[in-house]
């Protein structure tokens, strides 16, 4: 419930958005997978019609796994805005739509109700169309996490604008990727972001990463830190001074009017780039209808959502999970959404808990990372603080382990609160395997069942359905998804060739998740990592070929391989081994010249945690890596290293081994 002084006008009489497609039991839940997967065409219709449209649709799905080709909601027209904020103006207008709890705890809380999230959005959409934006452009947004950014979203979608954030930890060097891919010409950024005790340059990243740069026409910039910042005249304008001149226009007689442009269903809504198995990361594109359906139906069926609930989502919006679960998913919902601006640690190891006292969250969803590292600190962190709001639990970006599933469930939810553990991905826009908050049963560490609409398959490496159960009586193989939900991929943005090769060509008809998978003989999923060669790192997606490349790049460095290895904290900690010809000899410099290298390419989240300076790789005659060698090496598993007699030259792996840091 919501609590604050200034909020009292909002009382329960004046909820009004109900979810009539909210699953409110187990067999609720198996009747509407049943029907999900038998008429998915009336299913996802009738869901539908909860949303403003302004033209409904021709036909509700057509899709092709081979071109890849998926349209959802074929002929209707709408803007996810009017479904996000409009229309819960009249009703709602004076909720609390985000909450922002800023970097230091001693600043001032900032309360965003949706009348207040309604102008700004008009008026950030008013300012993109002063400065030339138009339906369509690409506006690179790269922020620090205050409310601004979520305006700044919104503001894009309003003006049917395909926004593409890029999270405030990439180098100007994977920005300036970034851009080119994408082709973008206007960019919103701050002058600084705050992040516990440091501040984070962001004007001046995008002012080295547009170094030569000729195609941007525009950078909006928001004064957060009030860090010293270079303007360059006819390029660069302030935040401020363009929302003030917007303000003006956009607000008549005290009513606030922009009207939201008309997008196709499958209009593209945003890009947001993710790590695969190749070098170069891929821009993802996200279509408007499906892509709101599915993050609105997850949000309230998974975390279970009541109107006055409070929602409280750790991650960035720079990745997928805080784009649907602090932006689209919970606004669509009229629900209130908490942005936190710090980071977990900072000033204390108690934030969460005294965010979690202090607005009475009711939800609180995080990664197993965030828990793992909390959890180091014992529980002195927790003393004193009240969090008997909450209701609901979950964790999103890697398996969760089993002790940090207890410790949440013991400690955090006092064992009162049903913890969801969602499996989903940048690609699928939305959970896909997860269990529904005390609707649905949970199994510590397993993500459990697929929501409706989401048709799970294990397939071995030539593509055939896993039958035979291993030992323990499960099925294990390639987990791979057979039909389309409604926020699928469309597309890799100015590659579609690409987006094929990648999901749809691994095996015929099916969309490849890159993931493996275990399932029980009640169908629950345990999703058990990677298969390709992407790590998680804290929930980082990082693609070992793209760390290579950053490392190749240091002069003297001959070659490379990266592999992932088991950390306490991180889940996967970053292995190189490196062929270096750098006869200066002082090994530990060479290491800190590289990890700054890495993070100039890429950005200090891709730092490998351990270099290790090898004479050579393990290699097949063929030329190519066996990087299960050094997988084992890496963990530590010496014993256990395998054939290596197809190798070139089998005496590398000793050297390797001895050399093991
Ligand atoms: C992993 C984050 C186990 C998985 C939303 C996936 C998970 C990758 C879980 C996507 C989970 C995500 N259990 N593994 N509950 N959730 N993953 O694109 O390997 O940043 O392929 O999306 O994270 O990462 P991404």
């Amino acid at each position: 419930m919501i609590f604050l002084a200034d909020f009292t006008t909002f009382t329960p009489q004046n909820i009004a958005m109900s979810y009539p497609y909210q699953i409110k039991s187990f067999e609720e839940y198996k009747k509407a997978y049943q029907k999900s997967v038998e008429d998915p065409e009336s299913f996802w219709s009738e869901i539908a019609e909860n949303f403003v449209w302004k033209k409904k649709w021709n036909s509700v799905l057509n899709w092709n796994f081979e071109e890849p080709w998926v349209q959802w909601f074929e002929g209707a027209k709408l803007n996810i805005t009017e479904n996000c904020i409009d229309r819960h103006l009249k009703e709602l207008g004076e909720k609390p739509a985000i909450i922002w709890e800023p970097n230091n705890p001693e600043e001032r809380t900032r309360i965003v109700t949706y009348n207040r999230l309604h102008k700004r959005v008009c008026q950030v959409a008013q300012m993109l169309k002063n400065n030339g934006v138009k339906k369509g452009d690409r506006v690179c947004i790269y922020m620090g996490m205050v409310p601004e950014l979520a305006y700044a979203i919104l503001g894009c979608a309003r003006i049917g604008a395909i926004h593409s954030v890029i999270f405030g930890g990439f180098s100007a060097q994977s920005i300036a990727d970034r851009l080119y891919d994408a082709n973008a010409e206007y960019i919103i950024t701050c002058d600084g972001a705050y992040r516990g005790e440091k501040i984070i340059p962001l004007k001046s990243v995008i002012d080295d990463a547009l170094i030569g740069n000729r195609s941007i026409k525009r950078v909006i910039v928001y004064t957060r830190t009030r860090t010293a910042v270079s303007m360059l005249k006819g390029r660069d304008v302030w935040w401020e001074d363009e929302m003030q001149y917007a303000e003006e226009q956009v607000e008549k007689n005290g009513i606030v009017s922009f009207p939201a442009e008309t997008m196709d269903a499958e209009d593209p809504l945003f890009i947001l780039y993710t790590s695969g198995s190749t070098g170069k990361p891929k821009g993802v594109v996200h279509s408007t209808a499906g892509y709101m359906l599915w993050t609105n139906y997850t949000f309230i069926n998974v975390f279970q959502y009541r109107q006055g609930q409070v929602h409280f989502c750790t991650a960035d919006i720079g990745w997928i999970t805080g784009h649907s679960y602090i932006v689209y998913g919970p606004l669509s919902a009229g629900g209130t959404s908490v942005m936190f601006e710090g980071v977990p640690a900072w000033p204390n190891a108690g934030r969460f808990w005294e965010i979690v006292d202090k607005y009475k969250v009711n939800i609180l969803y995080t990664a197993p990372t965030a828990i793992r590292s909390l959890m180091g600190f014992g529980l002195e962190p927790l003393q004193g603080k009240d969090l008997s709001s909450l209701e609901v639990l979950g964790t999103v970006g890697e398996p969760i382990n089993e002790e940090a599933w207890h410790w949440y469930d013991e400690h955090i939810g006092k064992k009162k609160c049903p913890i969801v553990d969602t499996w989903w991905q940048t690609e699928t826009g939305g959970c896909l395997i997860s269990n529904m908050a005390g609707v649905t049963p949970a199994k510590p560490s397993w993500a459990t069942l697929p929501m409706p609409g989401v048709q799970p398959i294990l397939v071995d490496e030539k593509g055939n359905e896993v039958t035979e159960k291993d030992e323990h009586g499960l099925l294990k193989g390639n987990l791979c998804i057979k039909a389309p939900w409604p926020a699928i991929l469309r597309t890799t943005y100015g590659d579609h060739e690409r987006c094929r090769t990648n999901y749809f060509s691994a095996y015929k008809d099916l969309y490849f998740t890159g993931d493996g998978a275990l399932k029980d003989e009640n169908g629950f999923y345990r999703i058990t990592g990677r298969v390709d060669d992407v790590l998680n790192v804290s929930g980082h997606r990082i693609g070992t070929a793209e760390v290579e490349n950053a490392i190749n790049m240091h002069a003297g460095v001959v070659e490379s391989a990266v592999v992932g290895y088991p950390h306490d904290i991180k889940g996967q900690g970053i292995y190189a081994f490196v062929i270096d010809n750098n006869t200066h000899g002082d090994e530990e410099l060479t290491r800190k010249d590289i990890l700054q290298t890495v993070s100039r390419i890429i950005g200090p989240i891709a730092k490998p945690d351990k270099i290790q300076f090898v004479k050579g790789l393990p290699k097949t005659r063929s030329g190519k890596i066996m990087r299960r060698i050094l997988r084992k090496i890496a963990e530590g598993d010496l014993s256990n290293i395998g054939d290596t007699s197809t190798l070139l030259d089998p005496t590398v792996v000793d050297d390797i081994k001895n050399g093991k840091l």
